[in-house]
């Protein structure tokens, strides 16, 4: 049985952890693992989980670790998780980090490499603002990734929408709090040696390009 492989993606709100996240998956044959998709999963259900989850997420708040940390460990112990998983938003705060370190160790590996997708904020609100989503999961952007018709999926052709919290007041909250509770974890996994900075602001088959490149060399 191969070793399991399991990438962090960093990086501030809009960067590019989805949109390369689901790529990295494929090629790499491994689940991709977003917990803001997981929230917004238990929020079309309406589950408990996603009410609460919705109270944090519309003010671009972190939900409670606690919360965050019980969801990442369920989806962990599913079994399409053996070979390993690209995880994209977690962790994203100090005690999630140490909490993923103790959840890896019973697959008796640690975190292989974790990618920052660096890109300035005025690219970051611009990026947001243009995004369009499709209740499949596919990410467009109005500028930089459009469907073939505005507004419809290329897939399935359902109608694309926009997150709640795109919206700009709550995009330069959520900056902010990158900025305070999970741009710390750029220097604690510098210290353990797997940090490596990609530029985001490229294309994007050249910021996969350059990311397959970090996960071959890690
Ligand atoms: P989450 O869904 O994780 O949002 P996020 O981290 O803020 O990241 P985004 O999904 O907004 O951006 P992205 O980096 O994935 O960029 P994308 O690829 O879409 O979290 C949402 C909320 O859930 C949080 O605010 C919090 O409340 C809660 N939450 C989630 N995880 C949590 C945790 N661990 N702990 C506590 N709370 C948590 O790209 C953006 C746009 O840019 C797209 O339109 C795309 O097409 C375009 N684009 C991408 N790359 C390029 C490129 N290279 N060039 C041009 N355009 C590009």
């Amino acid at each position: 049985m191969k070793t399991p492989l399991f990438i962090v993606l960093l990086g501030p709100p809009g960067a590019g952890k989805g949109t390369q996240a689901k790529r990295l998956a494929q090629a790499l044959g491994l689940v991709h693992i977003s917990t803001g998709d997981l929230f917004r999963e238990h929020l079309k259900n309406e589950t408990v989980l996603g009410q609460l989850a919705q109270s944090f997420m519309s003010k671009g708040e972190l939900v409670p670790d606690d919360v965050t940390i019980k969801m990442v460990e369920e989806r962990l112990a599913q079994p399409d998780c053996e070979q390993g998983a690209v995880l994209d938003g977690f962790p994203r705060t100090p005690a999630q980090a140490e909490s993923l370190q103790d959840l890896l160790s019973q697959f008796g590996v640690g975190v292989k490499v974790a990618p920052l997708i660096a890109v300035p904020d005025d690219v970051l609100v611009e990026r947001l603002s243009g995004r369009w989503m499709s209740t499949s999961g596919r990410v467009y952007h109005a500028l930089y990734n459009p469907p073939a018709v505005k507004w419809i999926d290329d897939v399935d052709g359902s109608e694309l929408y926009q997150r709640d919290d795109d919206k700009p007041e709550t995009v330069r909250h959520r900056i902010e709090v990158y900025r305070e509770q999970t741009a710390p974890l750029i220097d604690y996994f510098l210290k353990k040696g797997l940090l490596v900075e990609i530029d985001g602001t490229q294309a994007i088959d050249c910021v996969t390009e350059n990311l397959m490149k970090a996960v071959k060399e890690a």
